[in-house]
């Protein structure tokens, strides 16, 4: 048992509906619609997953090459959001930059109110999500904008890994990195009622569409206790200047009560089934680049935290260093989670669609008791 002790509230504990699609907790393992997450991250691409979260089955050859087809053919963005992503600032977060383009998105290509294109609308956000930040970011940091049209072949060719990891570096990448950004796209796709997709089911729940459901997900992923715990990870290592300093640095933090990003999860006690692989592929990535001080580094946090405090770390600190190995900047470490998310997400959203009550649940007054209303002008 853990010795983590439990605050009551957030809903912690709480079966707050039903899923088909994922079990999360359920002894020490982690399944996409009884799939095991071991055995997905080993064989499958991220887009079998994808599809196996929008469609509780994965695809035979033919739905998978079609599938991929209609989402490839959605990296093209519209003339229209590129417009609008050239006018985002430079210093924007790209998390900011995400929503942003999945809002003006859904104005371009609107989801129909009886949801009968919501298969087009889910595979256009899926598509076009890369390709948000991957605009943006060539637009302000190589000055130049993206030429998706004479470059289609490999805009709609390679798979989701290959595709962002080669357009944001502008050059090709080791197969070792495309193979770890796949992983890591299936590690990050589905999570049961995480806070993100318990907000996408709530927005969807009001009967709300598509895109309205995701953006609401991006905000929530957002924050540092969720997904934005990568980052914050990140930053976590860059604070410690060398392995020596691990142990007085973090006891620093432990004594001024810092929640220490990456570490410890609502659900899992003892571990996360997800951090294994991603561990080792952060391990394969830092040999690679010739980079073993960041990976030392965070084996010896993970040590000093599982003594100190039986806490361990949950996917986004590995990822975090892993992500770093492949040269991608800390601030899109997120965004890469939302490319991902979105899958679970919308599996979510439909099957709430499927089934939809609105959420909507009391909440235990504390306030003060009745009183009655003082005008304004006799208010001290
Ligand atoms: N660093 C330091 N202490 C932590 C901690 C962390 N990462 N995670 C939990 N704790 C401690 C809390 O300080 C608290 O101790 P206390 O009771 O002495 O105050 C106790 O463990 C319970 O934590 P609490 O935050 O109430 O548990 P939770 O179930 O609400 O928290 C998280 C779950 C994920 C929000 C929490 O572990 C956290 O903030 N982790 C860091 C952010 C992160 O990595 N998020 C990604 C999750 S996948």
């Amino acid at each position: 048992m853990s010795e983590k002790k439990k605050k009551e509230g957030g809903l912690a504990g709480i079966i707050a509906g039903k899923t088909a699609i994922c079990t999360v907790g359920d002894g020490h393992s982690l399944r996409y619609r009884g799939y095991d997450i071991y055995e997905l991250a080993e064989h499958a691409s991220f887009e079998e997953v994808a599809f196996l979260l929008l469609y509780g089955e994965l695809p035979n050859k033919k739905e998978l090459e079609d599938f991929n087809k209609k989402l490839f053919s959605f990296r093209i963005l519209p003339q229209a959001v590129r417009e609008i992503l050239k006018l985002i600032p430079k210093d924007s977060h790209p998390m900011d930059v995400m929503r942003t383009g999945v809002s003006a998105l859904g104005n371009f290509m609107r989801e129909k109110e009886d949801f009968s294109n919501q298969d087009e609308i889910a595979l256009q956000i899926l598509g076009a999500s890369p390709s948000i930040l991957l605009y943006w970011h060539a637009y302000h940091i190589h000055k130049k904008e993206l030429d998706f049209e004479s470059k289609k072949d490999s805009v709609l060719k390679d798979c989701t890994a290959k595709f962002f990891l080669e357009t944001l570096h502008q050059k090709e990448v080791p197969q070792l990195w495309v193979e770890a950004m796949n992983v890591s796209l299936i590690l990050y796709a589905e999570h049961e009622f995480n806070a993100s997709t318990f907000t996408t089911r709530i927005i969807s729940s009001t009967l709300s569409d598509l895109h309205s459901s995701v953006v609401g997900g991006i905000g929530a992923l957002k924050g540092p206790l969720h997904g934005g715990a990568n980052e914050a990870a990140m930053e976590l290592l860059n604070s410690i200047p060398k392995v020596d300093s691990v142990i007085e640095i973090m006891q620093k933090k432990l004594e001024n009560k810092e929640k220490i990003m990456g570490f410890g999860h609502r659900v899992y006690v003892t571990s996360d089934p997800r951090n294994v692989v991603i561990k080792q592929w952060s391990r394969k990535l830092g040999e690679s680049v010739g980079n073993a001080e960041l990976y030392d580094k965070s084996e010896v946090i993970e040590k000093f935290m599982w003594e100190s405090k039986k806490l361990f770390p949950n996917l986004d600190f590995y990822s975090a260093s892993a992500y770093h190995f492949m040269g991608i900047k800390t601030e899109y470490f997120t965004p890469i989670f939302i490319m991902s998310r979105e899958s679970g997400w919308i599996g979510h959203i439909f099957e709430q669609r499927k089934d939809n009550k609105l959420i909507r649940p009391n909440a235990e007054y504390i306030g003060v008791g009745d009183r009655k209303f003082v005008p304004l002008e006799k208010r001290s």
